[in-house]
């Protein structure tokens, strides 16, 4: 049978209003023999866990989490997928990453639950940002660290192994569990989803209440494989499914 395999971020994109998402969960449980659900999240599996008390999601078929650094091939199970982590651990010095970013004080560490073996995050405002990022980016250089810097939603930035992240997290999944299905889908509303969007001949919602991360990004590219909903959040996917024609209207 053919089947789609969808992946979705969460806050912001499938997670954002209620009214919404029940009706994406009833639609998508309908059509679940159709889809392959996978979640891509920056939160922790902690924080996805915390999410889960208060929110009702279907259970994906897989879960990355951590903005990529790490992959759940059971989202009810915590053991990480060992195979990936393999591939993370080349050219990274965490400790080395930690001890250059703390020569910067506009970067203010994040809780704990969200510093993780492969994903170091800070809190940066935005007006800070592109200065701090492009000098933070050539001490990593200079120190031959293959990382991977990335900012979503005006306010957080995330140090990854070069080799991490939603996207290629996401084709390493796609190659070994669902190279059976026919098409990929993926959603996003801010700037740890781009490299979900650079995954070769994949499909693309941006979510209306997209950031301009996210936006101007699209706007630069221009690709009919990409689409920018009208409606937001769940609704947001829902419009983008409907328009590459998976659902019908
Ligand atoms: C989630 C994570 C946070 C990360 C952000 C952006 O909020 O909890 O650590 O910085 O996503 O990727
Ligand atoms: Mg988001």
């Amino acid at each position: 049978m053919k089947q789609f395999l969808l992946i979705t971020d969460l806050d912001n994109t499938l997670i954002g209003d209620y009214d919404s998402l029940a009706h994406f969960n009833k639609i998508l449980s309908r059509n679940r023999y159709l889809i392959k659900i996978v979640y891509a999240t920056g939160r922790s599996l902690f924080l996805y866990q915390e999410l889960l008390k208060e929110t009702k999601l279907l259970k994906p078929d897989a879960l990355i989490a951590s903005v990529g650094a790490e992959i759940y091939l059971d989202s009810d199970d915590p053991t990480q997928y060992a195979d990936w982590e393999n591939e993370l651990s080349e050219n990274w010095n965490r400790d080395l990453v930690l001890d250059i970013a703390a020569q910067f004080s506009g970067l203010k560490i994040q809780a704990q639950s969200e510093q993780r073996p492969f994903k170091i995050s800070y809190h940066l405002p935005v007006q800070d940002a592109p200065k701090v990022i492009s000098r933070l980016e050539q001490l990593l250089k200079e120190q031959k660290i293959e990382a991977k810097l990335i900012y979503s939603g005006g306010k957080d930035l995330d140090i990854l192994p070069a080799k991490s992240g939603k996207g290629l997290a996401a084709c390493f999944l796609q190659k070994r569990h669902f190279s059976d299905t026919v098409k990929t889908i993926v959603c996003g509303d801010s700037g740890n989803d781009i490299t979900l969007f650079e995954i070769p001949q994949v499909l693309g919602i941006l979510v209306g209440n997209a950031q301009p991360e996210l936006r101007d990004w699209h706007q630069q590219r221009q690709s009919p494989n990409f689409y920018l909903s009208t409606a937001n959040y769940a609704a947001g996917i829902l419009e983008g499914l409907e328009n590459f024609g998976v659902l019908a209207a």
